[in-house]
């Protein structure tokens, strides 16, 4: 008997409408066979230099300390908390979802005194709610937000919540692994102190870096720490020599990667960022629009919904496996299933950087018909598709 290792290893051309990783364009592709060079190579430092400037562009910030780290999205909200926090800190985490709850978990094991601020899954945080909140602490040190709830489909409204925040002086970690390339991010105007995301969402790119920026006031309390930062790996201070000026060695950069972000980002240039987030407002209510009209029900609350990220109510007495393996086997689609409180009971179908384009609603739409109507669910054929069709088309006018 020969291992299947003996053999080159075979993956399908899926079409990914799943949380994430999404589709990666060819030419992002074809930037990650270039050459490996070493990563003090001084061609590789303007690759970086790019990267970075893009990224700034991408956060809407002049915050000079903006680079991706070496890891996925998860590894951003780490070096978020282990460089801000201190143990005895005091944070507030809204919590609408999964990634709240992570959040919470990552500031916990940095030592802080965690505080939850908890709206039931799939509604928006509440300014009203935080500011009730922040008068209860009044020596908080940190807010924490996630602004696309990847589990839930709920977007909240990062504007208001940050001139909350400000009234009460606390510095904001906001989450958006999710929302960075398909919604408005300003950092900036909307005075976020750090911010991150990660490459395979709606910036385009494979999983593998996740970009991060910090404001000067969010620098100062690095650089002032009492305590040295735990993680050697995300330490922000080495990781800015190395990345800004000295180029002093911390870890050898994923080069390949970085050539992929620096496409993706590219690509983001030329099409413009206010005309890629237009892209996912049309193709998302498209999306929206068919669902609705299968007799189906969106599980976040109307005018706070992701538009890379939709969360579908699973209807009664149908299976989620099965579905999911008939969309993966028989159409080669991928979608996501619940997390959390939602496991079992909801569908994210996302539609993010790449992936979210209109013929990929198309697709999900029919092969959801054919599917349920399997499964016994009564349909009306191309229904779910002419609404879409009708939304995306008037989505303008
Ligand atoms: C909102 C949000 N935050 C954080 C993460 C964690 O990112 P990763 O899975 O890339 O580590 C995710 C992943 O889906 C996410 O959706």
């Amino acid at each position: 008997m020969t291992s299947s290792y003996m053999n080159e290893a075979q993956l399908p051309q899926r079409v990914l409408l799943g949380a994430g990783p999404s589709t990666v364009h060819p030419r992002v592709l074809q930037a990650m066979t270039m050459p490996v060079v070493g990563h003090l190579d001084p061609s590789f430092f303007r690759v970086m230099d790019d990267v970075c400037e893009m990224l700034r562009e991408v956060f809407h910030t002049k915050n000079s300390m903006t680079l991706p780290i070496s890891s996925t999205g998860t590894g951003a909200m780490e070096t978020a908390c282990a460089n801000i926090i201190e143990p005895g800190d005091e944070v507030l985490i809204c919590r609408n979802g999964f990634f709240g709850a992570r959040l919470a978990d990552i500031a916990d094991r940095c030592g802080a005194t965690v505080h939850m601020m908890d709206t039931p899954w799939g509604k928006a945080v509440d300014p009203q709610m935080l500011r009730d909140e922040l008068k209860k602490h009044p020596g908080l040190k940190v807010v924490g937000v996630v602004h696309a709830e990847t589990s839930t489909g709920v977007l909240s409204s990062l504007e208001e919540l940050m001139d909350v925040i400000h009234e009460y002086g606390a510095l904001s970690i906001v989450d958006a692994v999710t929302s960075l390339g398909g919604h408005e991010v300003r950092m900036d105007d909307w005075g976020i102190d750090i911010c991150y995301s990660a490459t395979q969402k709606c910036l385009g790119a494979p999983p593998g870096l996740a970009p991060i920026s910090l404001s000067p006031a969010a620098m100062d309390v690095v650089n002032n720490r009492a305590s040295k930062v735990q993680s050697f790996y995300f330490n922000l201070k080495d990781l800015e020599a190395y990345w800004s000026q000295t180029r002093a060695y911390h870890h050898t950069s994923p080069i390949n990667m970085t050539y992929a972000l620096r496409e993706a980002l590219r690509m983001m240039m030329e099409e413009g960022l206010d005309n890629r987030v237009h892209r996912h407002a049309r193709v998302a209510a498209g999306l929206r629009a068919g669902v609705e009209a299968l007799g189906m029900t969106l599980l976040a609350e109307e005018g706070h919904r992701v538009n890379p990220l939709t969360a579908i109510s699973i209807p009664e007495g149908i299976d989620d496996a099965r579905v999911r393996r008939s969309l993966l086997n028989d159409y080669d689609i991928e979608i996501g299933g619940g997390l959390g409180e939602f496991a079992g009971k909801a569908w994210r179908i996302g539609l993010m950087g790449e992936s979210c384009r209109e013929k990929n609603v198309f697709a999900v739409l029919s092969a959801l018909e054919s599917i349920l109507s399997k499964e016994g669910y009564e349909v009306a054929f191309g229904a779910s598709l002419s609404a879409a069709q009708r939304t995306i088309a008037t989505f303008d006018e």
